[in-house]
């Protein structure tokens, strides 16, 4: 009989693995899921986490859905893997189809990509290669301060986080950024971007629709994007809302572009789009930005590709997701976290430690008052984050903000849990402080 204790899946996992944002020297053990189901996470320790952002903002339906699965196990017996330059599949073309009949009426074209950041990629490259296309090149690209568009390179050009940044900055491609249009700064952001339009010759603006994640949930209203937008095309210039985040429901509707007047030209979607159960990702253009690359001149084609592109199971995935999120059953479910974040809100606003709460539909975000203002580093991260692990709920604040941005599943019971574990912390972190 082997008497040797068998090691952590964590203990192994600290020898060999490198984690994403993760500074491995201080982090300490990972925690071990072993299973999921719902919006509860199972550890090898035995716990139970209630799943309260969707494991990074991609569960829409709940972990382990067995509909989602077995949509994809029937896919992986039929077609697991097709190359997409020259081929295409059933799944797809049904998927194309059927997601243009949500996306704003002006896109035509999905390019498909297989994460957030390599969205972003092509729609730059779109916007881009569109106006050397056309024959009228524009360099300049305007994105908003504080947005988050991905760890790529090009992505990375176009996000604010100086930090992230750091060791690439001199790697980076030159960007114009305007104020994040937050209540009070509107008009701040429509001079500057005033004032660019004004100057240079802009190819494209880059923005976040109505909540900027990784920034800090900071969010602001469709009015003023659509005078930002209205601004921009106005001068022809192309607009590429990242919807990598905001996508599938998570603002209330089904893309937040859904609340504006002005549609955007450009489209970048991810996270959501599988339901969570597989990397996915896709662009969607106009008509008019496709019909700039549909020509016999090879130099005008659009050479980007990636492996996993439209692959397969990806797409059953995604059409799966789609048939739930066509149930109303989902829309009830999305109205009512959007319900009990709203009774929610004005009990913790009051609290001396919270400076503001902001809510647009599923996404809840409480801002706290620190000696050291907003910031992703603050001190009080680690302090909330060890709090809200202690009591086994998974949020992960983004310095001084925490945010729920729950699976649609989630129940009214868990999210009360929620909710009394962020009242606690704020409560433990005002006494000891
Ligand atoms: C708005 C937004 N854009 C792009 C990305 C990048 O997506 P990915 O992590 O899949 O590359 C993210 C990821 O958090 C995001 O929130």
């Amino acid at each position: 009989m082997n008497k040797t204790k068998e090691k952590s899946i964590a203990a192994i996992d600290q020898e060999i693995i490198w984690h994403p944002y993760t500074q491995m020297k201080t982090a300490g053990l990972p925690i071990a899921v072993k299973s999921a189901k719902d919006a509860v996470l199972f550890t090898e320790d035995g716990e139970e986490f209630i799943d309260a952002i969707s494991s990074w903002w991609v569960t829409l339906h709940g972990h382990s859905n067995p509909y989602l699965a077995q949509k994809i196990f029937e896919q992986l017996q039929t077609l697991d893997h097709v190359i997409f330059a020259g081929f295409t599949h059933p799944a797809a073309v049904t998927l194309g189809q059927r997601l243009l009949t949500h996306l704003p009426s002006n896109q035509s074209r999905l390019f498909f990509t297989d994460n957030g950041s390599t969205a972003i990629e092509v729609g730059l490259k779109m916007a881009i290669q569109y106006f050397q296309n056309i024959g009228k090149p524009r360099g300049k690209i305007v994105a908003l301060e504080d947005a988050y568009h991905g760890d790529t390179f090009g992505a990375m050009s176009v996000g604010g986080s100086q930090f992230f940044q750091g060791p690439f900055g001199d790697y980076l491609f030159s960007v114009s950024t305007i104020p994040t249009p937050v209540k009070g700064r509107e008009e701040e952001a429509v001079n500057a971007l005033k004032k660019i339009l004004e100057e240079e010759e802009v190819a494209v603006f880059i923005f976040e629709p109505l909540v900027q994640g990784a920034g800090g949930m900071q969010m602001y209203s469709p009015e003023v994007l659509d005078q930002l937008i209205g601004m921009c095309q106005e001068k022809g210039v192309l607009c590429l809302a990242d919807e990598v985040m905001t996508g599938f429901g998570r603002t209330g509707k089904f893309f937040a572009s859904d609340y504006l007047e002005n549609q955007p030209d450009i489209l970048a979607f991810s996270k959501g789009l599988t339901g969570g159960t597989l990397p996915m990702a896709i662009t969607s253009c106009t008509d008019e930005i496709f019909q700039a690359f549909y020509s016999t001149d090879k130099t005008k084609t659009l050479y980007h590709g990636h492996s996993y592109t439209g692959n397969p199971v990806g797409c059953a995935a995604a059409l799966a997701s789609l048939d739930l999120l066509e149930e109303t059953e989902t829309w009830d479910k999305i109205a009512n976290i959007a319900r009990l974040h709203e009774a929610f809100s004005p009990k913790i606003a009051d609290h001396p430690m919270v400076k503001e709460v902001r809510q647009r539909g599923t996404i809840l975000a409480i801002e706290l008052q620190t000696s050291e203002g907003s910031s992703y580093f603050s001190g009080i991260r680690d302090q909330l984050n060890s709090f809200f692990i202690k009591e086994n709920v998974l949020l992960r604040p983004l310095g001084n903000i925490v945010y729920i941005l729950p699976p649609y599943c989630i129940t009214e019971e868990q999210l009360d849990r929620v909710y009394e574990v962020i009242e606690l912390a704020i409560q433990e972190i005002y006494e000891t402080a």
